[in-house]
């Protein structure tokens, strides 16, 4: 009998994450004071982060307690399941298995839950009432609704407007859970009144609503700020996929070659990989693809610098890929992926040639994400459609050498229909980020 789904009993969920940070060959490069340029102790962020994450964001253990409330909350959904793609691999006609973590269990959809979960803890137990934040495809925002609502928390999101007027569920989705929803840029915060004075017409971006929910979480002190990618601690929390695919992969008596996964803010994809790399450093020959889209392409274009996480250069300079945080990317569909940085974890992790980065465009991705609804029969987000189209690259390569290919699925597409009817239609397009538009904002980089 062939086995399609590997399965860990709720007792088998893992109870420590994993933290990458003492093992990334050179380190990190630590985050800097925009104003001092100085390596930034918790005191200033402690006015818009609980310690607790300020703690798991510099921390250099290698394993940190997963809280027992957090425990009972991701076991709603997790440990999620680790699934064989037989069908794809039969159309493919490839010799390759292909495994994936499906991510689009948890309640709203995606990997995002997973942070989203300890982050409201750790505020409601340092006494915070509200959480601020931002949400480029929607999920986040869902994901954090929840999470808040779980421990009692108010929360506020900043939706990029253009995921605000294609993704009414996703609203309907936040305010089930409760949530507070605006369009950002916003007439709620200085910088969103300023932005949308200054490009009336803009369809918005993370880095805009970043700043909006930043400056919402500063100017109270009831308020946190919550950011469901890029940082150390949402690295941490993610490790909890490959954790539990280490469990089920050996219960498959298999063993990955290549680990791939898309890269927005880098935090699904590290979740998967980061967990594997000790082993990796061991001498296991492991192949770590990131696949990022080729109209937002930090890793593949942009550069390796201390930058701003946001337009309006309220957060603290962290070393990583990017391109410019004053970049506003085209409108693409994969909302999730459109953002100018890379989590400091991934963009050293390519700095030390462990991750491959690859981009693609969106019109192979959807073609990608249909033919997996086709086979396995589940929709991929169009943010999860660019891991499955690096998967087919990888499994299509050298179409007689039988690899293992895990790949994260970060979320179901059940909400982004209307992208698919785009898609259907001929109303996508592709967009190459053009080169002289990122040498346009490298030189608006922080010089340090
Ligand atoms: C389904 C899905 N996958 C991937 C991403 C990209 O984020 P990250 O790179 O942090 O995992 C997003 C972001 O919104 C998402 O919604």
């Amino acid at each position: 009998m062939k086995t399609k789904k590997i399965l860990l009993r709720d007792d088998e969920m893992p109870t420590r994450w994993y933290n990458v940070m003492p093992d990334i060959p050179n380190g990190l490069l630590p985050a800097l004071d925009p104003e001092t340029k100085e390596p930034m102790g918790p005191e200033k962020l402690g006015a818009i982060f609980p310690m607790a994450l300020l703690e798991q964001e510099m921390s250099q253990e290698r394993f940190i307690d997963i809280p027992e409330d957090v425990q009972d909350v991701l076991k709603i959904w997790r440990p999620s399941p680790l699934v064989r793609a037989y069908n794809l691999e039969k159309v493919l006609g490839t010799k390759s298995r292909i495994y994936f973590k499906n991510e689009g269990v948890s309640p709203v959809g995606s990997h995002k839950a997973n942070s989203a979960v300890p982050q409201a803890y750790f505020n409601a137990k340092e006494g915070i009432k509200r959480l601020a934040t931002e949400t480029g495809a929607g999920q986040w925002g869902s994901a954090l609704s929840f999470a808040a609502q779980k421990f009692g928390l108010e929360c506020m999101v900043y939706m990029v407007r253009i995921s605000f007027d294609q993704k009414p569920y996703r609203k309907s989705m936040m305010h089930t859970f409760g949530a507070s929803i605006a369009a950002s840029p916003s007439v709620k915060t200085h910088i969103g009144r300023h932005i949308r004075e200054q490009y009336p017409d803009t369809a918005g971006s993370l880095g805009i609503a970043i700043s909006e929910a930043i400056e919402d979480a500063a100017g109270r002190d009831d308020t946190n700020y919550a950011l469901g990618s890029v940082l150390n601690h949402v690295v941490l929390h993610q490790s909890i996929i490959g954790l539990e695919a280490i469990k089920q992969m050996e219960i498959a008596n298999d063993y990955p070659d290549v680990i791939v996964g898309c890269c927005g803010g880098g935090s699904n994809f590290a979740g998967l990989a980061a967990p594997y790399l000790p082993e990796y450093l061991n001498g296991k020959n492991i192949r770590f693809v990131g696949v990022e889209p080729a109209s937002c392409p930090s890793l593949t274009m942009g550069k390796l610098a201390y930058d701003f996480g946001d337009v309006a250069q309220t957060t603290p300079l962290l070393h990583m890929h990017t391109l410019g945080h004053d970049f506003i990317p085209p409108g693409i569909h994969a909302g999730g992926l459109r953002y100018h940085g890379m989590a400091p974890i991934v963009s050293a992790m390519v700095r030390e040639n462990i991750i491959n980065p690859v981009k693609v465009h969106q019109l192979e991705c959807f073609e990608a994400g249909v033919l997996f609804a086709r086979t396995e029969g589940i929709i991929p987000a169009p943010e999860t459609c660019h891991a499955i189209r690096g998967t087919i690259i990888e499994a299509t390569r050298e179409i007689d050498k039988p690899q293992t290919i895990l790949f994260n699925f970060s979320g179901h597409g059940l909400i982004d229909m209307a992208s698919y009817d785009k898609y259907f239609s001929g109303d996508l397009h592709n967009y190459d980020y053009p080169k002289e538009a990122v040498e346009a904002s490298m030189a608006n980089l922080p010089k340090i």
